[in-house]
């Protein structure tokens, strides 16, 4: 196991935003959270990447209780965030916002050759190279910064509602990435997400959130099934 989340609560003030969740996340695992606005997403990512402060709770990372540890310390353990309408800086170009990653490498793979992987991944990127990042896209500059957040070799990425914004395509092939990077190049992969239907897609595993608590978890094929799950959150009715 590479995640444990335990019993986690979230408030802000007297919002209780996340109201005892659990979770795991195996090692080489795409796991999702679904939910709708407001169910307490991006306050999970951010109590797990220490940004937002846990109000009780236990996680465990690597085998090492990382509860109380500031941001900074998580990352260099190997956690990355790619937030909610991630911001690129408009005035660097695509080679310099990639190089604003640059954190603490695990494995000592040479920078020129991690950005040469990167590129291979992100073809567009490649060519907007030199560009400043605020004449890409949204969804160019949506790549952006999962491959900005991929250039250090993360061994736990943290996604945030990656789909918003983006046209069909686009989020199928920002999905297809992922999974790629998970498939293939053996990294764990939180997701979490309003779109159930492209994440419990590529997912192995998920979990339903609603207004704070898990009310459904589990292998995504059986999710996928239920009545209640298809009709809710597939926007689909029995078979
Ligand atoms: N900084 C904050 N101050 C007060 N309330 C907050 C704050 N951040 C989030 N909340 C509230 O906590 C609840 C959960 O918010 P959160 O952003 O975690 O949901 P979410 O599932 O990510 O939603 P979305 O899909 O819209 O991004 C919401 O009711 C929200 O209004
Ligand atoms: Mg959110």
């Amino acid at each position: 196991m590479l995640l444990e989340a335990r019993d986690l609560h979230v408030a802000y003030g007297d919002i209780r935003a996340v109201s005892g969740v659990s979770f795991r996340v195996d090692r080489g695992e795409l796991v999702s959270i679904i939910g709708a606005n407001g169910a307490g997403k991006t306050s999970i990512l951010g109590a797990l990447m220490g940004i937002v402060p846990l109000a009780r709770g236990t996680i465990v990372y690597d085998g090492d209780d990382i509860t109380g540890l500031p941001a900074f310390r998580r990352a260099r353990a190997g956690i990355r965030l790619v937030p909610e309408r991630a911001r690129v800086f408009p005035r660097l170009s695509v080679t310099e916002n990639l190089m604003t990653g640059v954190y603490r490498q695990r494995k000592k793979v040479p920078l020129a050759e991690r950005i040469a992987w990167l590129y291979e991944l992100f073809p567009i990127l490649a060519q907007r190279r030199d560009q400043p990042a605020a004449t890409l896209s949204g969804g160019e500059q949506q790549q952006l910064a999962i491959a900005r957040a991929l250039i250090s070799d993360p061994q736990l990425l943290l996604v945030d509602e990656v789909s918003m914004g983006l046209m069909p395509k686009l989020v199928d092939r920002v999905f297809e990435l992922l999974e790629d990077l998970n498939r293939n190049h053996g990294l764990t992969i939180l997701l979490v997400e309003q779109n159930a239907l492209a994440s419990l897609e590529i997912s192995q595993r998920a979990y339903v959130l609603e207004t704070g608590t898990c009310v459904a978890e589990g292998d995504t094929r059986d999710l996928r099934r239920d009545p209640r799950i298809r009709q809710v959150y597939l926007g689909s009715g029995t078979d």
